[in-house]
């Protein structure tokens, strides 16, 4: 059952034992609900984000994803005691099947998610945490959220995909210090080395992010998909491949557009003039 809540914001049938879903003008936000456990993500969690983003991918109310974190956490990462202690002992089938329902929504769906995504890193940010948080397509965080790769003061290595969503955003220097030293940073310090996109004050955190939502949603929907798409895609590939690929899904995404952006984009800047490719975007209403 939907209902509005006094800021207007729909929240309702989506939500789960572990994450609220709210819809509020065009953006579904997804809240890792578990502040006495600083929404570390177990099992259930992981279960549960599989089907809110299932069911959000085809819902026309979520027209931008932002992922955050109730209370003083973005996500403490994996559920020390939930996801490796109670499962230690599991036959390797079930405890390999538990792996694939933590790591297909945090970097599998999340990562291809047909809109855009947005993580809102409002707190504390360790381990698996990394994941959903790089594989979201940008990063916007509190500079007073701390940040860890916490696996070697436990002594394990950043498994889960860890290790390779880091690989994907920093180089080579800043990945091993973390890796290796396992110290905390900043959000100031995250947005230095690349780990978030943008740092913000907290009190700041939320506008900005809404901000930069609006902005995406006026964008042409298809295409935003394909290039982001794209882009996550031809890191893993040579030169040769990636022209062919990029050609090809650009001619996929001509003809997957409903609206023809750019048949209308070329019009109204050749022939109407009546806007700039290079400063703004065309007219989608026309
Ligand atoms: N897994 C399971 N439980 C966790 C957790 C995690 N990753 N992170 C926090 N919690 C639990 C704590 O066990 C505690 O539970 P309790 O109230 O039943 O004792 C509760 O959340 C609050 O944690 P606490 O440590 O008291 O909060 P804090 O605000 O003082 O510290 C952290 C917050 C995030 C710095 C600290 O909890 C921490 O270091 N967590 C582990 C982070 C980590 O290494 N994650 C990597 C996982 S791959």
């Amino acid at each position: 059952m939907t209902s509005a809540t006094s800021s207007g914001a729909e929240t309702g049938e989506l939500s789960s034992s572990t994450v609220q879903v709210t819809f509020d003008d065009g953006i579904a936000w997804v809240v890792l609900n578990r502040p006495d456990k600083r929404n570390a993500m177990n099992p259930t969690m992981n279960r549960e984000m599989n089907v809110i983003l299932d069911a959000l991918e085809i819902d026309d109310r979520c027209k931008v994803l932002i992922l955050t974190g109730a209370g003083e956490a973005f996500t403490a990462g994996m559920d020390l005691k939930e996801f490796f202690r109670e499962t230690a002992g599991f036959d390797p089938i079930k405890r390999h099947r538990m792996m694939a329902q933590a790591t297909n929504w945090q970097w599998r769906k999340l990562r291809y998610f047909a809109k855009p995504t947005i993580a809102m890193v409002n707190g504390w940010t360790f381990g698996g945490g990394f994941v959903p948080l790089i594989a979201c397509d940008v990063a916007i965080a509190a500079e007073d959220a701390i940040f860890g790769v916490s696996e070697i003061n436990w002594g394990i290595i950043p498994a889960g995909n860890v290790t390779k969503a880091i690989e994907a955003v920093l180089n080579e220097r800043k990945a091993l210090l973390y890796i290796m030293t396992g110290d905390p940073f900043d959000g100031k310090k995250a947005a230095e080395i690349g780990l978030v996109t943008e740092s913000v004050p907290q009190s700041e955190l939320r506008a900005t992010v809404v901000a930069l939502a609006q902005k995406l949603m006026k964008k042409n929907p298809i295409t935003l998909w394909n290039a982001k798409v794209a882009f996550k895609h031809i890191g893993e590939m040579d030169w040769e491949l990636s022209e062919e690929y990029l050609t090809a899904k650009a001619i996929a995404n001509a003809r997957m557009d409903p609206e023809r952006g750019s048949e209308r984009g070329l019009k109204q800047f050749l022939d109407d003039k009546s806007y700039k490719p290079g400063l703004g975007e065309y007219r989608r209403e026309e």
